[in-house]
């Protein structure tokens, strides 16, 4: 015996044959993997003096899915179904042995064993849902027969990774073994699974858990019912359901061919194509060009955070999560008690929804330092300012910072707009001053911009990307302009909006479009949210805004009961008489009559100049690829990832159509617009944004 292929391996052990794979860096089902499955399965159930077989991975995890590179091209046999087939039908018993992330086609493969044995850090799931298709070698029909149709469910349509201990206790792992001695664990199984005859368990043939709910179309009514809001746009999640009905009303073959016809649809679906886009721009996000593998990294153990508002007790949170001591520097022992008591309260609500053990609040809670002296980050590796959004305030700070903190640490702002080449000029060190722009809330949006400043040096940068990474932030390096990638394209969808006001469309209109298209909200429910008084100083009433006169009404959004909408205590949102009257007198005011502004009018003049400006961030160099800007969008501000982010939404509406729909909304989108040069060129010669990378 020996090598299969280049990727699989067989060796003999007296009874056991183990089968070992090794295709890096995830050991994916590719074509040369699964052929190297299928022959080394195949010698072992020819050789006489083979009984069981093990099959394990070498490499940092055992198989993580199908190859996503080679989806959509035609499938070379041995198919998924040819390979897992033949190891199900096997005479002999095969086990899988587990360790990193058995994932999708992965735990599929795991799942046509006859048993599983892994090592405790090991985790497993069926994360098809994230690329928009659901399991396709099995996995909706044989995981409802192992864990009952609940926690397939639950498992298929959240594609979450599920731990070793929990999926032993739902009966899916036979035996855990020790975390350094998984061949030698899976081989002792092997062992007792000769010695005791144990049988050729078959998932298959298991029917118990799917007998409790047959016949019962309420099961799944009430799951579909308690997700809809989660699910909502998607069609994975539901195809996911549908497969796992069939598995529980068909017999295995009928829902195996079933769950293939889904499968096959969907991945051949817009949504499939735009979420394994978005899979790969997170991937691309973190390569940065200049800056090389090993970049000398700055060791963060100690970080020192400025300001206990609103960002800065997220921020501060992430880095407790995480295990790294924080320093919270406040103005004063009111605002730094605030402050605290807000974080306890975050964690403890998490204690009491049982994602957090209690210990756990108090040990978050030990690694979080108050001060209300400067001085006291003199020691950090890491001190990042989140004080007032004022130029005059944080040039203070910075100044201060410069003459405490130790040499060779980094100083960050968490502005979202200000000049980043500005504050750090402010200091002796430029090159170790960066921006780092969390979204809020920090301790739960996954987006951190990471502003490199025209000094900044690349260990800073690269420090910075593996530290989000360590904290569980996707990160994307952008560069020096106002409001960087998301705020400022924000801001020309902003401007729309408003203007739209103007004209006749009331806040409601225009955010039902944007919701139905698949944003969680709309420009103005994301203002009453945040607080329409962010920045806010009592102007002069005759010059006010309809924000700000909302505000002088002490209608300052959702926390105050009112704002654009009103607001019930369960702070569900209705339109407001009030406003619609404001808006009213305001067009009165200025002598406009309100005209009917179509849904598409709406859509096209928020979203089109969003990807206008996009087109300048790429064209000035903000951003570094036009996947950069879209991950921006789906992880800041939750644009729907089955349109792929915007400029992915541009390429598939092409962009010569953008160009046409700017040209024809132009004479309304103010002074200011402008159409964007790249894109006017990439439209003229066909071009999509994803041919720039
Ligand atoms: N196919 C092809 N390439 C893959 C891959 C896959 N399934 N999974 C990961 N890769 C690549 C990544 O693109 C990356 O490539 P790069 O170095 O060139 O950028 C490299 O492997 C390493 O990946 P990560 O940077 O993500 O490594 P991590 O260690 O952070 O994470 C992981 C590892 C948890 C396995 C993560 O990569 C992951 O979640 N992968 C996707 C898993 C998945 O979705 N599996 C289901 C696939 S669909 C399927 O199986 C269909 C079936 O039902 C028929
Ligand atoms: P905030 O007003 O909630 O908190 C600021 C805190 O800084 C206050 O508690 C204040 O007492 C403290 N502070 C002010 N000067 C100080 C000083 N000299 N020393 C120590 N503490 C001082 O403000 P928020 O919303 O947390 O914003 C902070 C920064 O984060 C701003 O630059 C803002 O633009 C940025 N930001 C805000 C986001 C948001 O959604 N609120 C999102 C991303 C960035």
């Amino acid at each position: 015996m020996g090598a299969v292929n280049a990727v699989a391996d067989l060796a003999i052990e007296g009874e056991i044959a183990v089968l070992a794979l090794d295709s890096p860096p995830v050991n994916a089902l590719s074509h040369i993997l699964r052929e190297g499955i299928f022959n080394g399965i195949k010698q072992a159930i020819g050789n006489d003096a083979v009984k069981t077989i093990v099959l394990i991975c070498r490499g940092r995890t055992f198989v993580a899915g199908a190859d996503i590179t080679e989806f959509g091209k035609p499938m070379k046999s041995p198919s998924f179904n040819d390979v897992l087939g033949l190891i199900e039908g096997s005479p002999k018993p095969v086990i899988a042995a587990l360790h990193g992330t058995a994932l999708g086609g992965g735990l599929e493969l795991a799942l046509s064993c006859h048993y599983r044995v892994s090592v405790p850090s090991a985790k497993g799931g069926l994360p098809e849902v994230h690329l928009g298709i659901i399991p396709g070698a099995g996995g909706t029909q044989r995981l409802p027969r192992i864990v009952g149709p609940r926690r397939a469910l639950e498992m298929i349509t959240s594609g979450a990774h599920v731990n070793a201990a929990t999926l032993h206790r739902e009966g899916l792992l036979d035996e855990i073994v020790a975390e350094d001695e998984l061949r030698a664990g899976a081989i002792a199984f092997a062992a007792k699974v000769i010695a005791q005859k144990m049988p050729l368990k078959k998932i298959r043939n298991l029917d118990e858990k799917l007998a409790e709910v047959r016949g019962k179309p309420a099961f799944f009514a009430e799951f579909r019912a308690a997700n809809a809001r989660k699910f909502r746009g998607f069609l994975a999640p539901e195809y996911g359901i549908r497969a796992i009905e069939a598995a529980v009303d068909l017999p295995f073959e009928e829902g195996l061919a079933f769950e293939g016809r889904l499968f096959e649809e969907l991945l051949k679906s817009p949504q499939s194509a735009a979420q394994r886009y978005a899979f790969f721009a997170e991937r691309q996000a973190g390569k940065i060009p200049d800056i090389a593998d090993d970049t000398p990294i700055i060791p963060i153990a100690k970080t020192g955070v400025i300001g206990a508002g609103t960002m800065g007790g997220g921020i501060s949170m992430n880095f407790a999560n995480a295990g790294i001591p924080v320093t919270i520097v406040e103005a004063n022992q009111e605002a730094l008690d605030r402050g605290l008591g807000v974080i306890r309260k975050n964690y403890e609500n998490t204690a009491k929804r049982g994602r957090l053990k209690p210990e756990d609040v108090e040990r978050r809670m030990n690694l979080l330092k108050g001060s209300l002296d400067m001085q006291d980050l003199a020691d950090c590796d890491l001190v990042i300012e989140a004080v007032f959004e004022d130029m005059d305030i944080k040039k203070s700070v910075f100044t201060r910072l410069d003459g405490i903190v130790k040499q060779g640490a980094i100083l960050a702002t968490n502005t979202s707009y200000l000049n980043v080449n500005e504050i750090a000029a402010m200091t002796r060190r430029p090159e170790h001053v960066i921006g780092l722009h969390f979204f809020s809330p920090a301790n739960v949006m996954r987006l951190l911009e990471i502003v490199r400043g025209k000094a900044t040096s690349k260990s800073v940068i690269a420090t910075s990307m593996k530290l989000a990474k360590k904290i569980g932030k996707i990160a994307v390096l952008v560069g020096v302009c106002h409001g960087f990638v998301g705020n400022r394209m924000l801001a020309a969808r902003q401007a729309q909006a408003n203007a739209m006001l103007m004209e006749g469309a009331m806040p409601w209109d225009i955010d039902k479009v944007l919701y139905d298209f698949g944003m969680p909200m709309g420009p103005f429910a994301m203002a009453d949210l945040a607080g329409l008084d962010i920045g806010w100083k009592k102007a002069t009433s005759s010059s006010a805004n309809i924000r700000e006169v909302l505000c002088e009404m002490d209608r300052r959004g959702q926390k105050t009961g009112a704002g654009f909408y009103d607001y019930d205590d369960k702070r569900n949102a209705r339109p407001s008489p009030v406003t619609e009257k404001l808006v009213n007198d305001f067009l009165a005011k200025a002598g406009v009559t309100p005209r009917k502004i179509t849904d598409e009018e709406i859509l096209e003049r928020c979203i089109h100049t969003m990807i206008n400006e996009g087109a300048k961030i790429l064209e000035e160099k903000i951003a570094i690829r036009a996947s950069d800007i879209d991950i921006v969008w789906i992880n800041g501000y939750g644009w729907p990832v089955y349109r792929g982010g915007p400029m992915f939404y541009a390429d598939t509406l092409g962009l010569a159509h953008v160009v046409a729909k700017l040209k024809e909304h132009a004479p309304k989108l103010g002074a200011g617009f402008s159409i964007s040069p790249l894109l006017e060129k990439l439209a003229a010669t066909g071009q999509r944004f994803q041919d720039l990378q």
